[in-house]
């Protein structure tokens, strides 16, 4: 029986012991992975724990990915450009590694799930807190022709932008937005808080693409907006989810497992215990 958690707070939302004991059956392996309820402060105590305690490894969740960036003793090159860590696993001679799947987990969605192209695409982040800086270089990766970056708070995007440093990524004001991007990613939290992002309509056109990092039963807010404004092809976050876990589980057991029926069954709402 191996031993792995999901670390957060709150943390009873996660859907990855599902989406981990969907993985662990299709490859027969068997699995305790718990949900950890960390009190403020309390990360690298309850991480070392845990690992002391039989762990074998442990994913992060909001507000510690940066605990555990600093937890670990290597990264891989996700996680050390993002500076943040949501798959912590150790090696044979005990080093303890962080990962961030995140990235890699959106691009693959986008990609191979939707069949989207990012190549030569004029792509819309909208937001610049933790979400989008930990999914940003493995974006920029993909050969995008040009990115902007909107952020209610300018300097956040500038920092962003400053940081990754590439002449295609540029933050921007509400006047710079142009009409009609090939694809825009919704990375704020505004609409799990009920709140509307107040962009223009002239982002969108017909053959613009939607993703929302986050998800909700039915639809999210953003993606109503843009359905509204005549966006036909949209997606929320529930693939990323899925395809960021496989890649966790594949750093911790080195099996590629088969993602579809996992979405299709946390879409049925079988497993729905989210937000
Ligand atoms: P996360 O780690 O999930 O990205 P975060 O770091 O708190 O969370 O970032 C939340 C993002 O949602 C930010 O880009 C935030 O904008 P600000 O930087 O201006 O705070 C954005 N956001 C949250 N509520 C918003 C709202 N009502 N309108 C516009 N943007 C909002």
């Amino acid at each position: 029986m191996y031993r792995l958690a999901v670390f957060g707070n709150p943390v009873a939302h996660s859907r990855s012991p599902q989406i981990h004991a969907m993985f662990a059956a299709q490859c027969g392996i068997s699995l305790d992975y718990q949900r950890v309820l960390v009190p403020p402060g309390r990360f690298l105590k309850s991480a070392s724990d845990f690992l002391d305690q039989g762990g074998m490894g442990f994913n992060i969740t909001m507000p510690f990915k940066y605990d555990a960036f600093q937890f670990a003793q290597r990264h891989s090159t996700s996680a050390r450009l993002a500076e943040a860590v949501n798959t912590i696993s150790v090696t044979d001679d005990g080093t303890i590694v962080g990962d961030n799947t995140d990235g890699p987990g959106l691009v693959r969605d986008i990609r191979l799930n939707l069949g989207w192209t990012l190549e030569n695409q004029r792509v819309l982040i909208v937001g610049a807190g933790g979400a989008i800086r930990g999914v940003i270089r493995d974006l920029m990766v993909c050969n995008p022709a040009q990115v902007h970056i909107y952020n209610r708070t300018r300097r956040k995007a500038e920092d962003i932008a400053d940081n990754v440093n590439d002449a295609r990524l540029k933050s921007v004001i509400k006047g710079d937005l142009v009409a009609g991007y090939d694809l825009i990613i919704n990375g704020t939290s505004a609409g799990l808080q009920g709140n509307s992002l107040a962009l223009p309509a002239s982002i969108i056109t017909g053959s613009t693409r939607c993703y929302d990092l986050s998800y909700a039963k039915g639809s999210t807010s953003f993606l109503n907006w843009c359905s509204e404004n005549g966006c036909t092809a949209l997606s929320d976050g529930l693939g990323m989810l899925v395809e960021q876990a496989a890649k966790s589980f594949n750093i911790w057991f080195g099996e590629s497992v088969a993602t579809g029926s996992v979405i299709a069954a946390l879409r049925d709402g079988a497993q729905d215990t989210g937000p």
